[in-house]
């Protein structure tokens, strides 16, 4: 994101943008935009509207940006039916103003809340109903809600469903259901894209589609494509997952030095290939204590059964652990929603919490998926790399499993059979200055490159929801498909010619762009 900034900065000191509507006149055209008054509901907008102040960061951005007023939006709007979300698409229509959805605002490069363009933002925070219906398994959710509102929901309705989500709760259901969804549950249940099965659409007509009306290739572009291209996605039907009523954690911690390099080496072979109910992630992080940086491996898992079996099993796969049953814990679904948050022990209500708070509020992520395991030796390098700063990130997500069983053009997300796991890069900082930005971004682009043999290629694959604008982006408003293709092949491979046409269909003229939307192709 601040690769973002920077770049939007320079543009900004050699550019002069002209007439830029004023919020005053966006507010003119809400108010006497034509439309049947019987759509329109609770109509008190003024409450629900803010205007960005030059001093301050948008109230609704969860994420500081770096202090350029010039990528503020002309307004915000917070709609609380419908018809406010379609009047709003209207007015940005006539007043040539670019629309930005924000349902949680975790874009790794803010683009739910930051742009290039004159902009509004269409916050959904008041759009968060979740209606779940036990009998048929499925749950109604709004995209406003978050991953942790969802849980929250579904373990006080039932002790035996759950979701298969992410592990970060304020994770808004808009953005993460639309690009893929990795979670604890995945290697058992699929991606959260998977367990979608109907959608609500508002095109940029305003017209409200369902999974019957837009059509089986909205609805699939839809799973995983990233929905900001194709209109704003008022709410997601999912399918519920069985779970235990307990169920086992572990995490299991291990400094620098040979014998993590080898359990981090060994992980690379069991982690996509053992019980589907088990999934052990690899997180590789630093530890300042005393004045004395040390990295170490953190192993933390999640199995769907009891400690009883889970013993064996890690005994049996996994024995270089050494897992005992006393490192275990049982708990219920919605509590290792918490234990791997860091969290157990407090109230489930700070699972409601949608602040993120984040010590350290400026970042730069990246993302990789291997194929095939990576030398010892890498681990040890990648130590020496992580001792140089403060507060790198390495997470290993184990695949296989139930990804494996869908092919690869049925989503959008194509990363499925022959990647063993996925990698999350990330670095953060805390000083908000352009330098410091440059400093930071300049290591994780060194690690990215130093890892560039040992994982997939041709192209290097991503994954859309860790977002990155280093992969490329679309400059102005005319990006043509082929230019996109330098990008959108490392998220959607074999899928992006598809969703190009998907967005043809749906969005003829652009309107729903950004700097990673994918362009219309006829
Ligand atoms: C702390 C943290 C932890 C994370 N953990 C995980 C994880 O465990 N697994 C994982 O897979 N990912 C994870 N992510 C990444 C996360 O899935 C993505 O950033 C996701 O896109 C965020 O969705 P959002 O609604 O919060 O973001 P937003 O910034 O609101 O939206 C992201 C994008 O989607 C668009 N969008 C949002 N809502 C809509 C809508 N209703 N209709 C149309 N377009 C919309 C936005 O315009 C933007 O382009 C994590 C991110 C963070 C910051
Ligand atoms: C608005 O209401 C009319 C009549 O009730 C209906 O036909 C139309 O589909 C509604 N439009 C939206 C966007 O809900
Ligand atoms: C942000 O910009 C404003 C206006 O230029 C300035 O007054 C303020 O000090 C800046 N804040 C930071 C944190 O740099
Ligand atoms: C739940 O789904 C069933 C089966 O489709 C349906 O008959 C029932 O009306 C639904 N319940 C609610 C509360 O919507
Ligand atoms: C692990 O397996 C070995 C044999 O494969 C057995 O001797 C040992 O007791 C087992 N340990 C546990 C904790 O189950
Ligand atoms: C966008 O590009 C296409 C093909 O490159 C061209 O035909 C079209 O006129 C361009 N539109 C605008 C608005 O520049």
């Amino acid at each position: 994101m601040r690769d973002l900034a920077l770049c939007l900065f320079l543009f900004f000191l050699t550019n002069c943008v002209t007439s830029v509507p004023t919020k005053e006149e966006f507010e003119s055209c809400l108010s006497t935009i034509s439309e049947n008054p019987s759509n329109i509901t609770n109509h008190k907008s003024d409450s629900r509207i803010y205007t960005a102040s030059p001093e301050s960061p948008s109230p609704d951005s969860s994420f500081l940006n770096l202090n350029f007023t010039s990528l503020k939006p002309i307004l915000t709007l917070k709609p609380e039916s419908e018809s406010e979300i379609k009047k709003s698409i209207l007015c940005s229509k006539k007043l040539g103003v670019q629309v930005r959805t924000l349902s949680g605002g975790h874009d790794y490069e803010g683009l739910s809340y930051l742009s290039l363009s004159p902009f509004m933002i269409i916050n959904l925070v008041n759009l968060r109903t979740i209606n779940i219906n036990l009998t048929e398994e499925t749950a109604w959710i709004q995209s406003g809600a978050t991953l942790g509102e969802l849980y929250y929901e579904i373990a006080k309705t039932s002790k035996i469903h759950a979701f298969a989500a992410g592990t970060c709760p304020s994770v808004g259901v808009g953005g993460h259901f639309s690009g893929g969804g990795l979670g604890a549950m995945m290697r058992k249940h699929g991606l959260a894209s998977d367990n979608v099965v109907d959608a609500s659409l508002m095109d940029v007509n305003g017209r409200i589609l369902d999974r019957s009306t837009m059509g089986e290739d909205v609805f699939w572009a839809l799973r995983g494509g990233g929905a900001a291209s194709f209109g704003v996605v008022l709410s997601w039907k999912v399918k519920l997952a069985r779970v235990p009523e307990k169920v086992t954690c572990f995490i299991s911690q291990h400094p620098m030095g040979t014998s993590m390099n080898k359990l981090v080496h060994r992980w690379q072979y069991i982690g996509a290939e053992i019980d589907e109910n088990l999934f052990v992630r690899a997180i590789i992080s630093n530890n300042q204590n005393g004045g004395q940086r040390r990295v170490k491996t953190t192993f933390q898992a999640l199995f769907l059964g009891g400690v009883d079996r889970l013993i064996p099993l890690m005994n049996q796969t996994f024995p270089e652990l050494g897992l005992r049953a006393r490192d275990c814990s049982e708990m219920s679904w919605i509590e290792s929603t918490m234990f791997f948050n860091w969290k157990s022990g407090q109230p489930l209500e700070t699972m409601l919490n949608r602040d993120l708070r984040y010590e350290d509020l400026y970042y730069k992520a990246k993302s990789d998926f291997v194929q095939k395991p990576v030398p010892e030796n890498v681990f040890e390098e990648v130590t020496k790399m992580f001792l140089e700063k403060e507060t790198p990130l390495m997470i290993l997500e184990p695949l296989g499993g139930k990804i494996n069983e869908i092919s690869e053009s049925d989503s959008p997300y194509p990363h499925r059979r022959g990647n063993l796991y996925n990698i999350q890069y990330m670095v953060k900082w805390r000083v908000n200055e352009v330098e410091e930005m440059n400093k930071h971004v300049r290591w994780m682009r060194m690690l990215y490159d130093y890892m560039t043999p040992y994982v997939s290629a041709s192209p290097r694959r991503a994954y859309l929801n860790y977002r990155d604008l280093d992969l490329g982006s679309n400059t102005g408003t005319n990006t043509s498909f082929e230019d996109a293709r330098i990008w959108g092949e490392k998220y959607y491979r074999g899928n992006f010619k598809k969703l190009g046409l998907v967005k043809g269909k749906i969005d003829p003229t652009n309107f729903f762009r950004n700097e990673q939307s994918i362009p219309p192709l006829f």
